[in-house]
């Protein structure tokens, strides 16, 4: 039976993850570390809490001793590190907790898992560190090229910055220790249990409770948008087939601008639950500093080697995702406040 530790599995990506692994996988351990951020929440994960085969841990990663104490207890086969600071805007904001958690954090667990995992002869067979990373490494596009595995790393806002930081830590270790371990760089994950601070859930919200529609900038500003459990099976084969040392990356052929992604939710949501949900709620705004202009991922890699491709069309994924959040008010009103949960508030009111 192998045993997973997830860090930051409370999170949207890990949680969704870790209910992927566990409905596909009987014969699994797998122990969350998480130490509930705002980001966080066990709510993400209810229904998989009972299963013997899963263990939380509320904690931090940069808690040497707390996961020294964990490879202690546990025989830990792989670590999966989703653990992170992950919001641009309040990397801008406050920059000193991104490099805490992504660059200590991330030189915490590889230490660990270095002296618990490294013999005389080289690394125990089959141990794995697998760095969840992000397409930003890679800096900004302009209208034409795509982001491939060797494109040079050329981080612009402090979230990035720190992501790109560990990323070379982690490749150091493969280098000089001969630790084995996989980098993966997805575009903009999208889907349930997403955060309402990141564009599309902030979008939805705001809509419902009849809010502004921040759009920065002039709105052209381009993202590549992958379903969250695609990229969850694209991490699950790089786990199980990705070649040691390796980076992949993980796009889902879906780019579009900022304010095409406005437009559709403002559709649909006009179509299907309130005519008074209209374009007049867009506001553009002053730009994000050093906002990037164009992310796109060349997924030939982790194709040719693992056989991946994005199977979810945005079309289908926008529409579960809108859909999720609809039938989902309590989640939502937990995870927002004042004037932003009106919308979950009245609901139950009227109930
Ligand atoms: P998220 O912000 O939703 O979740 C992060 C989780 O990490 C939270 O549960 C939080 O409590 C936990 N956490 C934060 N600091 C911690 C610490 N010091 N110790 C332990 N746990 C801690 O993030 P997400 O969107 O799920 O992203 C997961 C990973 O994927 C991140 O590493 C992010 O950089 C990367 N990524 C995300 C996207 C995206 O579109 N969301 C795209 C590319 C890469
Ligand atoms: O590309 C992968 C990255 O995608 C991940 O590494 C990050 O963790 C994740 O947060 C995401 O970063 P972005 O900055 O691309 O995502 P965000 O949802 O914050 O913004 C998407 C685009 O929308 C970006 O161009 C900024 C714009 N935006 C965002 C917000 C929150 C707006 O125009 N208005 C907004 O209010």
């Amino acid at each position: 039976m192998k045993t997973y530790l997830v860090t930051g599995g409370a999170g949207f990506i890990g949680s969704s993850f870790i209910i992927y692994m566990l409905n596909k996988y009987s014969d699994i351990r797998i122990i969350n570390l998480d130490k509930l951020t705002y980001a966080g929440n066990l709510e993400n994960l209810k229904g998989i809490d009972s299963n013997p085969n899963y263990t939380f841990i509320q904690g931090d990663i940069c808690n040497k001793e707390l996961v020294e104490e964990l490879f202690k207890k546990y025989d830990i086969d792989y670590i999966v590190n989703f653990a992170a600071e992950s919001h641009v805007d309040r990397s801008i904001r406050e920059p000193e907790v991104f490099v805490n958690t992504n660059v200590l954090g991330t030189i915490t667990l590889l230490n660990t898992a270095k002296k618990f995992w490294e013999t005389e002869r080289g690394f125990k067979e089959e141990k794995k560190y697998i760095q969840i990373s992000t397409d930003e490494v890679y800096g900004s596009l302009g209208q034409t090229g795509f982001f491939g595995e060797t494109t040079p790393i050329n981080p612009h806002s402090p979230y990035s910055a720190s992501k790109a930081s560990a990323d070379l830590i982690v490749k150091a270790y493969f280098d000089t220790y001969k630790m084995p371990i996989n980098i993966t760089r997805c575009s903009n994950n999208y889907g349930p249990y997403q955060f309402p601070e990141k564009l599309i859930p902030l979008l939805i919200n705001n809509c419902l409770n009849y809010k502004e529609l921040p759009v920065y900038g002039d709105g052209l500003n381009i993202r590549d948008w992958l379903y969250v459990e695609d990229h969850c099976k694209a991490i699950d084969l790089v786990i199980n087939k990705g070649k040691m040392g390796q980076v992949y990356n993980i796009g889902g052929h879906n780019e579009k601008t900022n304010i095409e992604i406005v437009n559709i939710i403002i559709k649909y949501l006009n179509e299907n639950v309130d005519e008074k949900i209209t374009k007049s709620l867009i506001k553009y705004v002053e730009d994000r500093k050093g906002h990037d202009r164009r992310y796109a991922i060349n997924t030939n890699k982790i194709k040719n080697e693992l056989g991946w491709y994005p199977e979810t069309n945005f079309e289908v994924g926008i529409k579960n995702t809108i859909e999720w959040y609809l039938d989902n008010p309590k989640w939502m009103y937990n995870v927002t406040s004042g004037e932003y949960q009106n919308y979950y508030k009245n609901m139950y009111e009227n109930k």
